[in-house]
């Protein structure tokens, strides 16, 4: 099976309660089983790891025990060369998913750090973006055994 990781950078620990205006009330918790069951539809193995700080999600990279990975660097997408640097390093191919469009938002998150390595984005679509990036990722690859 393809294995899937998820990775969610800081502050989205608060989603349900935070700028509910922006990125809804559903906590990442209810995000993540509705990733999961939509993940087991399409035959595809996934895990989650949320974390607010740069080094956890750069050393749970270089764990390299997944296929793939659906990225949501919130405020590191626009600041963190070392991130960047992980995602290349590594030699997994990663969708960038953001709840919100950064495009459409403040000119400072209009600095992407992670677009132009990306295979795919998917923005502005809400939880229903890390959806589309999954059946695009079971699109791609498949399931394996
Ligand atoms: C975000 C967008 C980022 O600009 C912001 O810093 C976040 C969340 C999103 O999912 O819309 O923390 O990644």
């Amino acid at each position: 099976m393809t294995r899937v990781l998820v990775l969610e950078g800081p502050n989205l620990n608060l989603l349900g309660t935070r700028e509910p205006h922006i990125y809804g009330t559903e906590t990442l918790d209810q995000i993540h089983a509705g990733i999961a069951a939509r993940a087991a539809e399409l035959g595809l193995e996934v895990d989650f790891f949320q974390s607010n700080h740069e080094g956890a999600l750069i050393d749970r990279l270089h764990a390299r025990d997944f296929d793939v990975a659906i990225v949501n660097a919130a405020g590191l997408t626009h600041t963190s060369v070392s991130l960047r640097d992980a995602l290349t390093g590594i030699d997994r191919p990663f969708w960038e998913v953001h709840l919100s469009d950064p495009w459409q938002r403040d000119d400072f998150r209009k600095v992407n750090f992670l677009h132009d390595v990306a295979a795919a984005s998917v923005v502005g679509q809400g939880a229903r973006g890390y959806h589309v990036a999954l059946e695009q990722i079971a699109e791609r690859f498949g399931r394996r055994a």
